[in-house]
């Protein structure tokens, strides 16, 4: 009787041992997720391609790493085991080839399924399969897993989290793992211990502050989403990111859009996921996505999400710590029309409370630097000025 209460306890907290894989995300992921542009419309080729993309088109001298698949890379059906089976039309090669060819290009390779008994578009989902999927995604050396929340009825959400993410640890190989609740359940609240990011929203729509209705649920342009929810600042930090959902660069928006898109959100320290397709995407837009002054913003070692300052004559203004003492700024001009900045350094107080952080403008004159002009403007003795054309973006930093 001893010795099985003995045993009972060390399976009891073996169990509660069970941990994420820390440190494989210490700053946001950056990366390409197939959804917004193909849904599930995807192949092997058109993986191999985006893969050569990145190398070819400087995304991953730029830092970007993850390919991930999206709904609709399996078959409908799981195989006589109860595994989970590729689409053997879409993917002939399987996944542990596509993984193994994604790898041989210094990249990393990530897929996606639901908590519930289905995903959103119908595929099996692992909701009782979750060591089973788990120990098939370490086979293929899955380094990335995408978890999605549709047909989950009455599933207790940071439960299923952490059944997937226990999971995925006795699988033993490290996965980013992406919660994908679409806020619904304040996963800011309790994500941390267990997945590297998770969104803050449903659906992003390649528009920059509309509401797509489709009946039972909404997508989200740009404004929306940034707009979504106040006072979760304090929840983003290295190795668990408040994830603002894949990027619509290139998609549609204008590149003065598209430019604000991407400086929002390095600003707000978001997952910088690509969701275009970049075997046609056109030169203007791969320079915004490459840019690397802007993701080193993102990539900042401190992991600050980024706040706002104030909204001037309908010009968002926002602001973000960075490590040593530096700071970006940016300041969106959401008017129809271009707009003139005048902005007097001594006039501001940027004070980001909550990290006790303060642009010290008394102390220290900040050289200012423009990072998408890639040059250097007058330092904060002079008041900032600027022309900001139709829902553009000037963006700075201050060292
Ligand atoms: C949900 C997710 C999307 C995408 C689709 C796939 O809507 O939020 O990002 O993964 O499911 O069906």
């Amino acid at each position: 009787m001893k010795y099985l209460f003995f045993i009972t306890s060390v399976l009891i907290s073996f169990n509660l041992q069970a941990q994420k894989f820390e440190g494989l995300a210490p700053t946001p992921p950056l990366g390409w997720n197939s959804w917004n542009t193909f849904a599930t419309d995807i192949n092997e080729q058109l993986v191999k391609d985006i893969a050569d993309k990145f190398v070819e088109l400087g995304l991953k001298d730029a830092g970007y790493e993850y390919i991930v698949l999206d709904d609709g890379w399996m078959a409908r059906e799981r195989d006589a085991d109860g595994n989970l089976v590729a689409d053997p039309e879409k993917f002939p090669s399987g996944m542990k080839a596509l993984a193994a060819y994604i790898h041989s290009k210094g990249l990393k390779f990530g897929l996606y399924n639901c908590a519930g008994s289905e995903t959103c578009a119908g595929y099996p989902g692992s909701r009782g399969y979750e060591y089973q999927d788990a120990r098939l995604y370490a086979s293929w050396d899955v380094d990335f897993l995408k978890y999605d929340w549709c047909n989950t009825e009455k599933l207790n959400a940071e439960g299923a989290y952490i059944t997937m993410r226990d999971a995925l640890a006795k699988a033993g190989r490290p996965v980013v793992f992406s919660i994908c609740e679409w806020g619904d359940n304040e996963p800011w609240n309790w994500g941390k211990d267990i997945g590297h990011m998770w969104r803050v929203s449903g659906d992003i729509s390649n528009c920059w502050d509309c509401e797509d209705n489709h009946g039972t649920w909404s997508s989200w342009g740009v404004w929306k989403i940034i707009n979504m929810h106040e006072n979760i600042r304090s929840a983003t930090g290295p190795d668990h990111w408040n994830d603002f959902d894949m990027m619509e660069v290139g998609n549609g928006m204008t590149a003065a859009e598209d430019r604000s898109h991407f400086a929002m959100w390095s600003m707000l320290a978001s997952p910088l996921i690509m969701g275009n397709d970049l075997r046609s995407a056109t030169k203007e837009t791969i320079k915004t996505l490459t840019n690397k002054e802007v993701i080193q913003v993102n990539q900042d070692s401190l992991g600050i999400q980024g706040f706002r300052v104030s909204n001037d004559n309908n010009i968002e203004i926002w602001a973000k710590p960075l490590a040593n003492g530096s700071w970006a700024m940016t300041f969106v001009n959401m008017n129809e029309e271009p707009a003139q900045l005048s902005f007097d350094w001594s006039k501001h107080k940027i004070i980001d409370e909550e990290n006790a952080k303060k642009l010290d403008l008394q102390q220290k004159t900040y050289q200012v630097r423009d990072l998408f002009n890639h040059k250097k403007l007058k330092d904060t003795k002079h008041k900032l000025k600027a022309t900001i054309g139709v829902h553009d973006v000037l963006m700075i930093r201050l060292d």
